[in-house]
């Protein structure tokens, strides 16, 4: 009853910040001088579409996809110019592999800018050929994560996955090879799918300690409305009331070989390159379809695929809509991001936001500290095991938000009705 509560609360909290009306001009978004910030890239192209996923994309054209890595090369550009320098890119999805060359071209273009050292790829199993394997790493890619949702045959044939992207024996294989290949192989799996079992969850659980996968991303499942309507048709109804007994199972199932580097990230080594929302505040996003979030102001970048290259060429950018955060909200997300990632330092807080930062958030701390979610340890706020599954919740119910974002970019025309400065 509790945790009904909870996300109640929380997916109110997250609908009310969570909502692009905005009407003006789009703020600018300028560099702070000396500042290096985070690159999201983001490739809108899939093999095969899978129907729990709200991120954007859609199915590969090759034509299209030609002319839009055009587009969002001309874009990192313009950001290079207008000043802003990127010390750590993210190439998430969609599929970023989906076509090696071109991504492989792009990479080179951010290296020579920008001269970054690390660079995150997200892939499928059905790309982990030797050949790509060796090209990427030859790219300087440090972290590359692969999806595989779930090693359960039948979920993946629910899921349009296991024709497309390989069987669980398959993947099996092919993660034994790319396990070694990379400093942090990162496996994305999810948890309480729908028909998804306890039973299914051991198996999982078994085969990641047996391959001794070097970095599981556990998700839970996220129903954004759009991808609920998909699921119940592909594979069933969604039901929360399993969520907390699966996550406290996989925490007990990881525990001794993994350490928690977020609420839901598990690395075998505490060193590794965990997602990046955990370590930037603030960031950048390239592509359609993706977010920025800067100077406590969220954009998105135009969601229409083909009539985003236009849009760069129009402002130099292909941001089309903003949302900025009250300070309050800038200081929850703070607390919520930090709190994700186990723990926040209260010194660094309070030289970021000025030393009102805890009585600015005296509700949310108290209280979190009533209920025994988070404990104060020397300089630290820090998440305790019971503070996790509710911290959980509150991720998933903001990415829930920003999901339903993302439903409502896909259904809206291209309100280009702004102007950078000196373009
Ligand atoms: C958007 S995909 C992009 C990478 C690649 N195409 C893939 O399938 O993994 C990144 C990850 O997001 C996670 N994801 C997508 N939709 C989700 C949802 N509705 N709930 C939980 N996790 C989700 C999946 O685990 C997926 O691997
Ligand atoms: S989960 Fe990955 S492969 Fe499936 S539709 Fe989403 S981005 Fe594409």
């Amino acid at each position: 009853m509790f945790d009904q509560v909870m996300t109640a609360v929380l997916g109110h909290i997250a609908r009310d910040a969570l909502s692009f009306d905005d009407r003006g001009m789009l703020p600018t978004p300028l560099p702070q001088p000396g500042h290096r910030y985070l690159l999201y890239i983001h490739i809108p192209f899939c093999e095969s579409l899978c129907p729990f996923c709200s991120f954007h994309r859609i199915h590969y054209d090759e034509t299209l996809a030609l002319t839009y890595f055009e587009a969002l090369r001309r874009e990192i550009t313009g950001y290079h110019e207008r000043g802003f320098r990127f010390s750590e890119a993210y190439v998430g999805g969609g599929t970023p592999t989906v076509n090696l060359d071109q991504l492989l071209v792009t990479l080179d273009l951010i290296r020579s800018l920008f001269g970054i050292e690390q660079i995150s790829v997200e892939t499928n199993p059905n790309h982990l050929r030797e050949s790509t394997i060796g090209q990427l790493r030859a790219a300087g890619i440090k972290r590359l994560s692969v999806g595989v949702q779930s090693f359960d045959d039948g979920l993946l044939a629910r899921m349009n996955r296991l024709g497309p992207y390989g069987s669980a024996a398959q993947i099996i294989e092919r993660l034994r090879v790319a396990n070694d290949a990379f400093e942090t192989l990162n496996v994305d799996l999810i948890f309480n799918l729908p028909g998804q079992t306890l039973a299914s969850i051991e198996r999982d659980l078994e085969i990641v300690r047996s391959l001794a996968l070097k970095q599981v991303s556990w998700y839970p499942l996220m129903a954004s409305n759009s991808s609920r309507v998909q699921m119940q048709q592909a594979m069933g109804e969604v039901d929360f009331s399993r969520e907390r007994a699966l996550y406290e199972r996989i925490n007990d199932g990881l525990a001794g070989d993994y350490e928690l580097s977020s609420v839901w990230c598990f690395s075998r080594d505490a060193a590794m390159i965990d997602e990046y929302i955990i370590n930037h505040e603030q960031y950048i996003g390239v592509g359609s379809g993706s977010f920025s979030y800067l100077n406590g102001v969220l954009y998105a970048t135009s969601f229409s695929i083909p009539g985003y290259g236009a849009t760069v060429d129009r402002q130099g950018h292909g941001l089309t809509r903003h949302l900025p955060f009250s300070r309050r909200e800038q200081l929850r997300y703070y607390l919520m991001t930090n709190l994700f990632g186990l723990s926040l330092s209260r010194d660094v807080a309070r030289s970021r936001w000025g030393p009102g930062f805890e009585r600015s958030l005296w509700l949310e701390i108290a209280s979190s500290r009533l209920l025994g979610m988070v404990r104060i340890e020397d300089d630290r706020l820090v998440l305790t095991r019971r503070g996790r599954y509710y911290l959980l919740i509150a991720m998933r119910e903001f990415l829930t938000g920003v999901n339903n974002v993302r439903d409502q970019m896909r259904d809206e025309p291209d309100p280009i009705r702004l102007k950078w400065p000196g373009v």
